[in-house]
């Protein structure tokens, strides 16, 4: 049976094993996926240790997804971007390939959701390494960028590296009070302190609003703040956690779940 675990620290929260479990159910195959607390110290010795014991492939979660990049023989041109790995396969010949399909599990729920349309405005929150494992995948989506970062020196470094990948910018939130955005993306650690980024009440009622948090019925501290200023379409971080985890799938068993039923089910088992 083929091996695989989602290694972190914390871990005991991921819902990857579940998720994992249920598109094996839904795709009829079978498989052993864990979840494994990575150690400060070891977690490389570890990783190389899980591979040597036969291990298909595995799935990175903070604070690990540097390190693994790092760690990779081999990467896919999206973990190359996003200089972070989420998602490791063990070669044939030894090797490990790193990916990161967390830019593709949002853009396929903004797909999902049908929030994807070409030539967008989006703004984003945050230019830590959420926003940069998904910014080369959403400029190949042809999406119109706006980073807002409290420490702006991160967000021109970041719409620096990503100019040569399509229209990427950033702002000062007094400098956007008065533009449209399709589109408004929390990419920022905030609500884990059950806190959030105010924006102009303007900027969020004509927009579309998605917190890559995820929490029961949607209740994260950003999109609690964004119904309280009248934003009438919002969105949680779930469907991303369940689309990037499709695509690691489908790089280790060829075959791509269908997410819909399977998020479906993870909400209701969180209430
Ligand atoms: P992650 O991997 O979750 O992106 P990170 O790389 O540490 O974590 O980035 C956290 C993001 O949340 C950053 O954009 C950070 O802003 P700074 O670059 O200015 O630190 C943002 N963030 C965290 N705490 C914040 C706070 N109290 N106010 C505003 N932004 C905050």
């Amino acid at each position: 049976m083929n091996q695989y675990a989602v290694w972190g620290n914390p871990i005991a929260q991921s819902k990857s094993p579940r998720i994992h479990q249920l598109f094996a159910e839904q795709t009829q195959k079978s498989l052993n996926y864990s979840a494994k607390l990575g150690d400060e110290q070891d977690f490389e010795t570890q990783l190389k240790q899980f591979f040597a014991d036969g291990a298909k492939g595995a799935n990175i979660t903070a604070p690990f997804k540097e390190r693994t990049f790092d760690l990779a023989d081999v990467h896919s041109e999206a973990c190359l971007q996003a200089e972070a790995c989420n998602t490791l396969k063990h070669l044939e010949d030894g090797r490990l390939y790193a990916d990161n399909t967390d830019g593709l599990g949002l853009v396929s729920d903004l797909k999902r959701l049908g929030w994807l349309n070409p030539n967008q405005h989006i703004l984003i929150l945050g230019a830590g390494g959420a926003t940069k494992g998904v910014l080369y995948p959403l400029l190949q989506a042809k999406q119109q960028i706006t980073l807002y970062n409290r420490t702006p020196e991160k967000a021109v470094s970041l719409a620096e590296k990503f100019a040569k990948f399509g229209k990427i910018q950033t702002a000062y939130l007094d400098e956007i009070a008065d533009e449209t955005f399709d589109l408004i993306i929390n990419a920022t650690s905030l609500g884990l302190q059950g806190k959030y980024v105010e924006l102009p009440r303007q900027l969020m009622i004509q927009a579309n609003i998605y917190d890559m948090q995820y929490a029961v019925n949607m209740n994260t501290p950003f999109l609690q703040y964004a119904r309280s200023q009248g934003a009438k379409s919002v969105q949680d971080g779930l469907g991303m956690l369940v689309g990037q985890a499709s695509y690691a799938f489908q790089l280790w068993e060829d075959i791509l779940p269908n997410v819909e039923p399977v998020l479906e089910r993870l909400k209701q088992e969180m209430n």
